[in-house]
């Protein structure tokens, strides 16, 4: 595997370890009994806050959890072993995003996510997740080429952004398009099952984004929404790998995530990001990258990167056509 470009901007202070603060904020955080204050705290914060705003966190978890639990032998590929990168504590759950705790919370921190995007604005919820995901697919439409018969969510967890696909598609009267999600946690997967309903997601696959096992050439459009954050850089280079194996010739990828140049993410406070990088453990290396050279490394063409918010960017990408 090629050494990963490193990205052109220095990433945020507070993300470096070499960085006094950052340094700081590391030493911090090896205390074990100040670590799991901390997470409490911000746990019980985080909750809270969201209730505040209308979203009924541990309610849900209940149900999700009762309806999903049945599911996941439905679900679950035998045998399938989640590389030892992904089964280390993420967003303070000592499982990751293998756990029911995790599952059952995915869908309300997403929703919570989305409104802290606009922080001044008094949004509902679903409001929130509404602008956040059709800025995203604004940004995407204009790389689009030929029509979109099957796409593919990677890293779906419980769908949210799937389904916001699925609607995208529906108004742009892409009805026939079929959309799939895909992704590591069986326990994620099964809760995206019981939020699809209607069934509106053709196909929900347990597989690794690296090595999913899926047909090459067979899909027009992928998008890993908020993924690449959650991956070690050797890892995010063999998932674009394989992501230009699924594609067909022209086929468009879309990546969104945080955006190193958002102000807004340049300038968290201190205490804000210490907690963000005690419950990312991949944060570092993926400011470090330089995602559209990592792109354009890999074999595509037509790389963009464009804001959709305050805090994220889309970096879209088209697989090259093979001179004929
Ligand atoms: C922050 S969540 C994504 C949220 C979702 N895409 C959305 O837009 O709301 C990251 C997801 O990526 C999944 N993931 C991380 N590494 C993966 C890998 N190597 N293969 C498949 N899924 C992976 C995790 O299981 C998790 O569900």
């Amino acid at each position: 595997m090629p050494a990963a470009p490193q990205a052109p901007t220095a990433p945020p202070n507070w993300v470096a370890s070499r960085h006094p603060l950052g340094w700081l904020i590391d030493r911090l955080l090896q205390v074990g009994p100040l670590r799991g204050l901390l997470f409490q705290q911000a746990r019980r914060l985080i909750i809270r806050t969201a209730e505040s705003r209308g979203i009924a966190w541990r309610a849900r978890r209940h149900d999700l959890v009762a309806q999903a639990e049945p599911l996941l032998p439905a679900v679950l590929c035998p045998g399938l072993e989640p590389p030892p990168y992904y089964r280390v504590r993420f967003h303070a759950y000592d499982a990751g995003n293998l756990c029911w705790e995790a599952a059952g919370e995915a869908e309300q921190a997403t929703d919570a996510m989305a409104l802290r995007v606009w922080p001044g604005e008094a949004l509902a919820p679903q409001v929130a997740q509404r602008r956040l995901r059709e800025a995203i697919f604004a940004i995407v439409e204009p790389s689009l080429e030929g029509p979109l018969r099957r796409v593919l969510d990677v890293g779906c967890s419980v769908g949210v952004g799937t389904l916001a696909l699925r609607d995208w598609l529906d108004q742009r009267g892409d009805r026939t398009a079929v959309v799939e999600g895909l992704d590591l946690s069986a326990p994620m997967l099964a809760v995206a099952r019981v939020r699809d309903r209607e069934g509106r997601i053709a196909a929900w696959h347990h597989a690794a984004a690296e090595a999913t096992g899926l047909a090459g050439g067979s899909f027009d459009l992928i998008t890993l929404q908020f993924v690449c954050h959650e991956l070690p850089q050797a890892a995010t280079l063999a998932v674009l790998a394989e992501m230009g194996r699924l594609l067909r010739p022209g086929g468009t990828l879309a990546l969104v995530d945080q955006d190193p140049q958002s102000t807004v993410i340049r300038r968290l406070p201190a205490p804000i990001a210490t907690l963000l990088k005690s419950t990312e453990p991949y944060l570092e290396e993926y400011f470090c990258l330089d995602l559209p050279a990592a792109l354009e490394a890999s074999g595509f063409g037509g790389v963009r990167t464009q804001p959709c918010d305050p805090r994220h960017r889309v970096v879209v990408a088209q697989r090259m056509r093979v001179p004929e």
